[in-house]
């Protein structure tokens, strides 16, 4: 809700530390977080990595309830893995029979949730319920999937480019296929962190214009760019990383049969790869439909980071929930 964004208090030259700014938030786009905050939780994702057992404890019977209107493996399972393994504890709701609001608005969910947990997590179709959600929830809201954004895979996919490059800052970042969720909030991501980012898709399934334009607004401020084009050779050619998704979302199946031969042209195989700079990887937020977006050759290939980008799910949410949850002030330095 409005009360949970940032009001600094801290005087001008002075910009307060993630550990202090992030606590109580909610991430419903990766574009709520500053470029500052999001640096700071990859810097702890890649420590929570290294020294887990500093973390054993942080969120010591902290409670982490998740409502999950679509089908998950890596979402689910990293945040119970992640809660789990920093003291606390995860209670998972299937809500794929019947969407969120339809029992109860959502406004009285959260206001029953919020005496119980200390975070709510969810996956829906309509983004509207995840910001409805935080809007009227007192404690932090993730957003773990919705149409719009996926916002903790992007946390994920870009820990996985600063453990293979080092940094993002002026890599060459392109992704190839449908403008969905995932792409939304990567390209927000690679706008905050300063990269070059070229999306290829087919016409009329390019990324929202607005998200564009935030993107656009974003990379203005930290160096990057954001290259929009519909040639997925022009979009790969010379990339330092290249990443795919489905091109049939979930609760878009209806439009399978439509969406097949549009998106054949923008499948990932060894040719478009050789397209990419010799070092380039390969990336893919799964589950992957093979020999469909990407092929089995480039899937299971030298180039393909797609697991570590799996494992990394567990460390940023490590690193997501400890700043939303207040459990880092006390095992880091995050300067
Ligand atoms: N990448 C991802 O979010 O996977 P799941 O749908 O299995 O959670
Ligand atoms: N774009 C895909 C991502 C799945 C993790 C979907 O929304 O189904």
């Amino acid at each position: 809700m409005a009360s949970k964004a940032y009001a600094p208090e801290a005087p001008v030259g002075a910009p307060p530390s993630p550990i202090d700014s992030l606590a109580g938030r909610d991430l419903c786009s990766i574009a709520d977080f500053s470029t500052v905050e999001i640096a700071a939780l990859l810097r702890l994702a890649h420590q929570v990595k290294a020294d887990p057992g500093k973390f054993r404890w942080a969120l010591d019977a902290k409670q982490m309830v998740m409502f999950f209107e679509k089908a998950s493996l890596r979402t689910r399972l990293t945040f119970e893995t992640a809660i789990n393994t920093l003291g606390g504890n995860a209670i998972f709701v299937d809500q794929t029979q019947s969407p969120l609001g339809e029992r109860e608005s959502l406004a009285d969910m959260s206001r029953n949730l919020e005496r119980w947990v200390s975070v709510i997590v969810l996956r829906t179709y309509a983004h509207d319920t995840i910001t409805e959600m935080a809007q009227y929830a007192a404690c932090p809201v993730i957003n773990a999937l919705s149409d719009l954004e996926h916002p903790c895979q992007a946390l994920a996919d870009f820990m996985t480019i600063e453990e293979r490059f080092g940094t993002a800052r002026g890599l060459k970042f392109t992704y190839v296929g449908d403008g969905n969720n995932v792409c939304h909030s990567l390209m927000l991501m690679a706008a905050q962190l300063g990269a070059h980012c070229t999306i290829g898709s087919p016409k009329k399934y390019s990324p929202k214009p607005d998200l564009v334009a935030q993107a656009r607004a974003i990379a203005a401020q930290t160096g990057g760019s954001l290259n929009i084009v519909n040639d997925p050779v022009v979009a790969v050619t010379g990339a330092d990383a290249v990443y795919t998704d489905v091109c049939t979302s979930m609760g878009f199946e209806h439009e399978v049969t439509k969406r097949a031969p549009i998106f054949t042209p923008y499948q990932v195989n060894e040719q478009l790869m050789a397209k990419a700079a010799p070092h380039a990887v390969f990336m893919h937020c799964l589950p992957a439909h093979r020999n469909a977006e990407v092929t089995d050759a480039v899937l299971d290939g030298p180039q393909s980071v797609v697991f570590d980008q799996a494992e990394n799910r567990m460390h940023a949410q490590k690193a997501l929930l400890l700043l939303l949850l207040g459990g880092a002030a006390t095992h880091t330095e995050l300067s």
